[in-house]
Formats: structure tokens, sequence, C-alpha cells
């Protein structure tokens, strides 16, 4: 297990010089564990978001996507039991009034002075607003802390307009809010942060072999699309008295983060709980028989934010002479960096921005004329960029041009023209 605060310190430290996430309002000293992605940022976890939706929605024929309000009725969270019971255990030193999260602390002693905590009392996690002008108790409404309920009680227009027979999903990728006791661990534990959750529906004799179903596509999610090493991943059986208010059944998927192990994905049996809460009659009738019921509801959920994290802490590797963010090619914010061998030379120079407007009607590419080919290579190694092609004298005579694999090193000569397929083809894998 990576359980290194140095390495972790390095990551952190690297999204920030090279433009992956920054500290949130820095310029007039943060907001609380609050964070922004920059230019790379953004390119990786739209990557993310978007092969994400690609494999569960787009290539199903069973699934289908909403993209809910953040802010909605707030009887959904009192129907849904988060007003009464979507609590942490919060504990309070007497001596420095730090506040920490009971099961956060260990041997009963403030983690900061040592102090004695009060007892533990519950604080509810809904992030509160109001909506409109007037702030009284009959217009408080509150952000999602999760993007699930949408799919709840939406289920009855998607029903009706996508015609979906059980079983079958409904997904979202959205924005969710919490106001964490304590959060922490750079973009682990945020109070705004993302998640893609799937909510499917299936009948309640099916559902154990319908978990396991999700359990493997997880699997195969997380070692396939984002590439991390299976020996960084745990599942765990989450006990009933740590489990979700609505969930029979959860397994936890953990990734070995240089902070520790922690709960990265998580995959949740919520029964007909939801649906039961939100509708009055049975809102699904099976076409065949008649019969009239309430589906049984399997959902993986997958944090946006670790999901980040944990492809960035995977991907991390000191070499002899240089960093290297071995991502997937297909998460790489830039695909390939294009370079002209000379800065002073304008015919390398304009045949290299040539290559590189070719190269743009296809992928997110990268140009750089600054210092020597060398320092370009270890600028790109260390976003994770696949391929470096450099401009040269050989390029104006027979269009061709040297070819850099970010993992081998090694480079080879290429023809511009087969460029865009062999770049094409490294995505795909
Ligand atoms: N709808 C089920 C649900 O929300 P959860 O385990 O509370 O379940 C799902 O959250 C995922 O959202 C987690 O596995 C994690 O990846 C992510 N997540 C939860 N709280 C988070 C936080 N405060 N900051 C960043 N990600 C968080």
């Amino acid at each position: 297990m990576k359980n290194n605060q140095e390495l972790m310190e390095k990551i952190v430290s690297l999204c920030k010089r090279r433009g992956f996430v920054f500290p949130g309002s820095e310029i007039y000293g943060g907001l609380a564990n609050s964070f922004d992605y920059g230019p790379l940022g953004v390119e990786l976890k739209n990557n993310i978001k978007n092969i994400w939706w690609k494999r569960f929605v787009h290539q199903r024929d069973d699934m289908v996507g909403i993209d809910a309000a953040l802010i909605m009725n707030p009887k959904v969270w009192s129907s849904s039991g988060h007003l009464a019971t979507f609590n942490d255990p919060l504990v309070e030193c007497k001596k420095c009034h730090h506040r920490f999260r009971a099961d956060h602390v260990k041997a009963e002693k403030c983690p900061d002075c040592k102090g004695e905590l009060t007892e533990a009392k519950q604080f509810n996690l809904m992030f509160k607003t109001f909506l409109g002008p007037v702030e009284d108790a009959d217009n408080t409404v509150y952000f999602r802390p999760e993007t699930a309920q949408a799919m709840f009680v939406d289920f009855k227009n998607v029903l009706e307009t996508s015609r979906k027979k059980v079983p079958f999903g409904i997904a979202q990728i959205g924005k969710a809010f919490r106001n964490e006791i304590t959060p922490g661990n750079f973009i682990f534990r945020t109070r705004e942060f993302e998640q893609m959750e799937i909510e499917y529906f299936v009948k309640e004799e099916d559902w154990k072999k319908i978990f396991e179903y999700w359990k493997k596509e997880m699997w195969s999610w997380m070692t396939g699309e984002l590439g991390l090493d299976k020996k960084n991943i745990h599942e765990l059986d989450v006990p009933d008295n740590e489990r979700a208010h609505y969930s029979k059944k959860t397994i936890d998927l953990e990734y070995d983060f240089p902070f520790g192990r922690d709960e990265l994905y998580g995959l949740a049996y919520r029964t007909d709980f939801d649906l039961k809460n939100h509708y009055k009659e049975p809102p699904y009738e099976d076409a065949e028989s008649g019969e009239k019921f309430y589906p049984h509801v399997v959902e993986p959920t997958w944090g946006v934010d670790r999901s980040v994290l944990a492809v960035l802490c995977d991907a991390y590797v000191e070499e002899k002479d240089r960093v290297v963010l071995k991502l997937k090619p297909n998460l790489a914010p830039y695909k390939v960096a294009v370079f002209p061998l000379l800065k002073n030379k304008p015919e390398l120079v304009e045949k290299a921005k040539e290559v590189y407007n070719m190269l743009k009607k296809e992928f997110n590419v990268a140009f750089d004329d600054r210092g020597n080919i060398g320092k370009r290579y270890y600028s790109q190694d260390e976003i994770g960029t696949p391929y470096c092609v450099t401009v040269d004298f050989d390029t104006l005579k027979n269009d061709t041009v040297t070819l850099r694999d970010r993992d081998t090193m090694k480079q080879e000569r290429a023809k511009i023209s087969d460029l865009v397929n062999r770049i094409s083809e490294s995505l795909n894998g």
C-alpha cells in the first residue's frame, strides 16, 4: 500500500504547478477544502465522465440518462429520509473547540491538542439555502446530497418517455453537496463534489444476481477504462451499523490512496425503499402480466473527484530522470504534443503549426517551442501526454516526423499522414 504523505504532497504540488487542480478562491486565502479544476484537470475529469457515459449509457440498451436540478423540492428529502437520518456523529474538543467526525477520531482524544472530547451528537449533512428573497423555514431548500433521488423522483416520467422495461437503469452525472464535518485529503473529501450514479431497477428476486453483475462491471471499469492496478483495489462488505439508512447491503470498493485505504466507489442494494417513499401507488406495471409493483434498486455509484485522484495516484511514477504520469491514453488531457526542433527556424515552426492544426481536428493537442527537446519531453511526461511529435529538417524533405512514446521513450520515424491513425489506435486500448 502506498501510505506515503510525501507522495501525496508531490501529487498535490504537481496538480497545482501543472494546472490540474488549484485551491479554490486562493487569492482570498482559499475556502475550507474547496478546489478548482484547472485547464488540464478539467480535461482529465471530462474524459472520465465522457468515457463513463459512453460505456454505461450509450453502449447499452437498458440505460437512459437524465440531468436533474441540484435543488429539489424539500419534500424529496423528508421522503427519502435524508433530513431525518443523513447524519454524521460530531464531537467537539472541550479545550480547543475543534470539531471532528466521531468515527474518524482514534483514542477518544482531540487529534489536534489531545484535549477531552464531548459526547457525540448527530449532525445533519444537508446543505441549506433559501429559495427567493425571504429567509425563513417555509423557503428553506437543500442542495442535493446525492444525485440518486432525481432518478427516483423522475422515475415515472422516464418510464413513460423511454418505454424501458425492468431490468433497466437511469444514469446521471452531476454535483452533490454535503456539509462534511471534516473534509480533507485534497479532492478526496470535499463539501461540493461530483458523482456518476446509476439506479438500476430490477425485480426483487433478481437483486443478488444483478448486484454481482454490477460489482464485476465496476471492477472492469476500474482496471479497464481507468487502468488502475488491481492490487490497489479492495472490497469491503460494509457492516450493518455503518450502512446508509436506505441500504440492505453495501460493498465499498476501496483504493490504496497515499494517505491510506479508503472508499473509492460504492455498490448498494437500496431495496424498494426509495420508490416506496416517493410513490403512494406502485409506479411500474409489467407489460405482459399487468402486475403492478415497486421495482427494487441496485445502485452502483462512482465519485468523479475520487476517480481523478485514484487515477493520478496510480499513474504517478518517478523514474531516474523524470516524473511520468502513465495515464491511459484515453484519459490523458493531451493526446499528443507537437514541437518544432528549433524555435528560430521559421520554416520548421510553420510546418509544426501545420501538423499541430491537422492533429487538432481530431484530438486535444499541445504545442511547445520553448527550451530544448529534452525539457519539452520532460514537461509532457509529467502531464501524461502519450506522444510527442518533433518536426525537423527531414520533415521538410519527406513529410516524416519523430514520434516519441511516453512510456518506452522510444523514438521512431513516422509519416505525417499516419499520425492520426497511430494515435487513434492507442485510444482504443
Ligand atoms: N447515492 C449513493 C451515495 O451517494 P455515497 O457512498 O454516500 O453513496 C457515493 O457516495 C460516492 O460519492 C462515494 O463512493 C465517493 O466516491 C463520492 N463521495 C461521497 N462523499 C464525497 C465527498 N465528501 N467528497 C468527494 N467525493 C465523495
